[in-house]
């Protein structure tokens, strides 16, 4: 995907996600043999969203990529486009949107991403968009400051809305283990709960949708969902 992008148009955008579940996917293509097969240097990283705190905090989204797949010797420094946590919520949100229209598509303010990866949260999270009210902002503005509580990690945090991830040409969410089963059932089931089930805002125009789960994570699918565990392919 990313040689015919880099092909076809000079650059490669990628939204990386945060949290836990990223991290072998990260690890594993900064190592052979997938380090000497993707183009790095055309190779442009963003983030889907970010924890408030500074760059070089452990729970920053940028410093977990740092240590995987963003090794300085293969991305130039140029290439990265990090989310400024470290300057709050707020300015952090209106400097990345700032940054996104330096790369966005003709029709847009915002990059038309080749990739966006996405994570899910035990409670149907994704990126940093939560369950409860969607805020009106969220409907017009690409990023947005939000504040919320999820398992210990950092509140203040800056995403991008639905509006960016909509119009991506892919997107791929990781999903893995058994806390995360009952949402995963509940977002790809019959019921259209968008408020409930943040995942559920997302449904790009165009773009294609791949979900890449762990059997713990699928144990609870209604049976009428078909997929293939990599033992069955
Ligand atoms: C973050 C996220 C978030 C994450 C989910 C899943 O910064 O926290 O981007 O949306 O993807 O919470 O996290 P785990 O993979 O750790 O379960």
């Amino acid at each position: 995907m990313s040689e015919d992008t880099v092909a076809q148009g000079g650059i490669f955008s990628l939204a990386l996600a945060g949290g836990d579940t990223p991290q072998t996917l990260y690890h594993l293509l900064a190592q052979p043999p997938f380090v000497e097969q993707l183009p790095w240097s055309q190779m442009h990283f963003f983030w889907g969203d970010e924890r408030c705190v500074p760059p070089d905090d452990p729970e920053s989204n940028y410093e977990q990529a740092r240590r995987t797949i963003l090794k300085k010797e293969l991305v130039p420094e140029e290439n990265i486009h990090r989310i400024r946590g470290e300057w709050g919520s707020i300015k952090a949100a209106q400097d990345y949107a700032v940054q996104l229209r330096t790369f966005a598509a003709e029709d847009l303010a915002w990059p038309r991403f080749d990739l966006v990866l996405l994570g899910m949260g035990a409670d149907g999270h994704t990126a940093s968009l939560f369950p409860g009210q969607i805020s009106a902002d969220e409907l017009v503005s690409p990023t947005l400051a939000v504040t919320a509580n999820y398992q210990g990690r950092p509140a203040p945090r800056v995403t991008l809305t639905p509006l960016v991830f909509n119009s991506a040409h892919h997107l791929m969410f990781l999903v893995t283990g058994k806390s995360k089963a009952e949402a995963l059932a509940a977002v790809l089931g019959s019921t259209n709960n968008p408020k409930r089930w943040p995942v559920q805002r997302i449904h790009p125009s165009k773009g294609s949708v791949v979900w890449m789960v762990d059997e713990d994570a699928a144990s609870q699918l209604p049976g009428n969902i078909n997929y293939l565990f990599e033992h069955e392919l």
